[in-house]
């Protein structure tokens, strides 16, 4: 079982994640956040530009000197299922299989398809066992002139036993009031508990956060999630992990991860985000086979 690996060492897995679940043990994990492809039914990529020195750049600079920009890298994946359903609905067994009791999905996704996945989800984990639609509110990018501008992702949330779920919301950071002034000094002071609506910005461009990996989530989503539904020592695990934002928030808040991703470009964005020396990486085949990967750092 690859969980005997987790008890050394968090973990890093390429493959497709329907070969690799089958080897983790049941009720293992207290959290579950995915993120996975949306079904936008076009191939994923972003170019990441250097901007470097050149006398025949379009760009001027300080005193007068030009620059080009250069592709550094080109990272993507397919995000396109002929049938969406069929191909998410083992992956959802498999993540209910592998919650604890006390454990929690957070299933992200958008407009696209999550009203289909809420009907799936709530056949795989019981009606009963929903228990949060959170709209991920954010502004960017361009707007469309011919309906409303789709500017949320939804995260469907469910528990492993609406009886015996984790959750403390004391855990979670505060935000600031909106009106602070309606609230006197000392609760505008001490800020309010997140609602089901979390307003938070992309990735930014620039900082530290961003890895050039398409559709990359921002940690503060994440920890969020993880502040709320697992406490320090839990394991977390994400199976669509790209860039491993949740490995990364999961390591800050003393949680244990296990993150798993078929792309070759995420296993080389992860290995430089979360490091390697507590780390194991590894690679699970079609035919179910685990052997250790090579990691570049
Ligand atoms: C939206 S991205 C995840 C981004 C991630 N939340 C982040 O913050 O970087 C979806 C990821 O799912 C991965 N993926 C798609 N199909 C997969 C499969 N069958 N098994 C494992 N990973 C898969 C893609 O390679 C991609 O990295």
């Amino acid at each position: 079982m690859l969980i005997d690996t987790l008890d050394e060492a968090d973990l890093v897995v390429l493959g497709d994640n329907l070969d690799v679940l089958p080897a983790l043990p049941g009720g293992a994990f207290q959290v579950i956040y995915i993120d996975p492809p949306f079904n936008t039914g076009t191939r994923q990529e972003r170019l990441t530009l250097q901007t470097v020195q050149d006398p025949r750049g379009d760009r001027v600079g300080f005193g007068g000197q030009r620059y080009a920009s250069v592709p550094l890298s080109r990272m993507g994946y397919s995000d396109r299922a002929d049938d969406y359903l069929e191909f998410i609905a083992p992956r959802l067994v498999h993540a209910n299989r592998l919650l604890s009791d006390t454990g929690t999905l957070y299933f992200h996704i958008d407009q696209r398809e999550v009203h289909y996945c809420k009907v799936l989800l709530d056949d795989v984990f019981g009606r009963s066992n929903f228990l949060n639609e959170i709209i991920w509110a954010y502004d960017y990018g361009g707007r469309a002139r011919d309906r409303w501008p789709a500017k949320h992702d939804t995260i469907l949330v469910y528990v492993k036993d609406r009886a015996s779920h984790y959750f403390d919301q004391e855990a979670v950071e505060r935000i600031p009031y909106m009106a602070p002034g309606l609230v006197g000094p000392e609760k505008a002071a001490r800020g309010k508990l997140p609602t089901d609506v979390w307003w938070h910005t992309i990735v930014p461009t620039r900082g530290g956060e961003k890895t050039g990996y398409p559709n990359q989530k921002p940690e503060g989503i994440v920890r969020r999630a993880l502040q709320a539904s697992s406490r320090p020592g839990d394991f977390v695990l994400d199976f669509f992990a790209g860039s491993g934002t949740t490995g990364a928030v999961a390591a800050n808040l003393g949680r244990r991860f296990a993150m798993v991703d078929s792309n070759p470009a995420a296993i080389e964005v992860m290995t430089r985000r979360l490091g390697v020396e507590s780390v194991k990486y590894l690679t699970v085949d079609s035919a179910g086979a685990v052997t250790p990967l090579k990691t570049r750092q």
